[in-house]
């Protein structure tokens, strides 16, 4: 059981004034071409479009990341929904806080103001549809009655495809001061942390227990993105698949506490992850999520193989 160091209350905003959804996270590669590889094996529809390529889900019009030629991997910035009648206001509340905003970058021009964060990363918040899911996803434990026969051969079973992002997890040099500028700029809601190691922000209008996750080392940087899937036999069928295509690094399955996720994690080409995700938590908007700090050897996965240690390493700090 989880041990609960402390119950870390809320931080409680006049008008209850946040962004709804993270929109987009874009990241430059040095070769479209692999990025192009890595995520249509993971089972994203990839979309050109102009100099970019859309990272989509099958079924879903949405852009939920993109990829931009750049001479090393990197985060090139994240991009967060809001709702129009708040736009305003989050941007007062924003240049109120003391932030610059800045122009946006050359083929990124939109309805949003930007601005870097507090450690330089670049963020923007537009109008935009709500993309974070409004309830709990579905997920499914596929069973069949006595009699029948529940899997099928390999050969007939279906292509893995996500059905949404859920997340994206980024260093950070400091956790806590990091909490603090997503609460006062994109009202984000702290859900749990682990000391000052590792934290998890929802969004207030109801989101996943994560739509934003920080962890802490050096230097900012992209951890990984997290893909919802409908069950765990799908995340091991994607996992198996993708060690198929030759990306075999990687860590699962597994289940976390925070957030009691299943997980895998592919190592993408340069060093950071994708997760196949099932059956996140959810914290419906008119909830208060009782916030706790945990001890971090308690709290990181309740079962799953030992963590490998690339899992750990910010390939954009130089860690490798
Ligand atoms: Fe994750």
């Amino acid at each position: 059981m989880t041990a609960i160091q402390g119950y870390v209350p809320p931080i409680t905003e006049s008008g209850a004034l946040g962004v709804h959804s993270l929109d987009q996270f874009v990241l430059s590669v040095p070769d479209m071409n692999v990025a192009d590889e890595f995520y249509t094996n993971f089972g994203l529809n990839m979309v050109r479009n102009g100099n970019s390529l859309q990272l989509k889900t099958f079924g879903h019009d949405h852009g939920w990341g993109s990829v931009i030629e750049g001479k090393a991997k990197a985060l090139h910035h994240l991009s967060f929904g809001c709702y129009a009648e708040d736009i305003s206001r989050l941007k007062a509340r924003i240049e109120g806080e003391g932030v610059k905003l800045v122009d946006p970058p050359p083929g990124f021009e939109s309805n949003g103001f930007w601005f870097r964060n507090h450690e330089g990363v670049l963020m923007e918040i537009k109008v935009a549809p709500k993309v974070s899911p409004d309830h709990k996803s579905d997920s499914q434990w596929m069973t069949v009655p006595a009699g029948k026969a529940a899997a099928t051969v390999r050969a007939s079973a279906p292509p893995v495809r996500p059905r949404r992002l859920s997340h994206v997890l980024i260093f950070t040099s400091d956790v806590l001061a990091s909490i603090k500028f997503y609460e006062r700029t994109l009202g984000l809601r702290l859900s749990d942390r682990a000391q000052d190691l590792v934290a998890f922000m929802h969004g207030i209008h109801g989101s996943d227990h994560h739509m934003l996750a920080l962890v802490k080392s050096s230097a900012p940087g992209f951890h990984h993105c997290s893909w919802d899937v409908s069950s765990v036999n799908d995340i091991g069928l994607g996992a198996m698949r993708m060690h198929d295509k030759g990306y075999q690094k990687g860590w699962g399955l597994g289940r976390h506490v925070l957030g009691s996720n299943y997980f895998h994690y592919i190592m993408d080409p340069w060093g950071s992850f994708s997760e196949y995700s099932c059956d996140i938590d959810y914290i419906p908007k008119e909830d208060r999520w009782p916030s706790a700090d945990h001890a971090p050897e308690d709290s990181f996965y309740l079962w799953g193989p030992d963590v490998p240690r690339e899992f750990t390493l910010n390939c954009e700090a130089g860690e490798v």
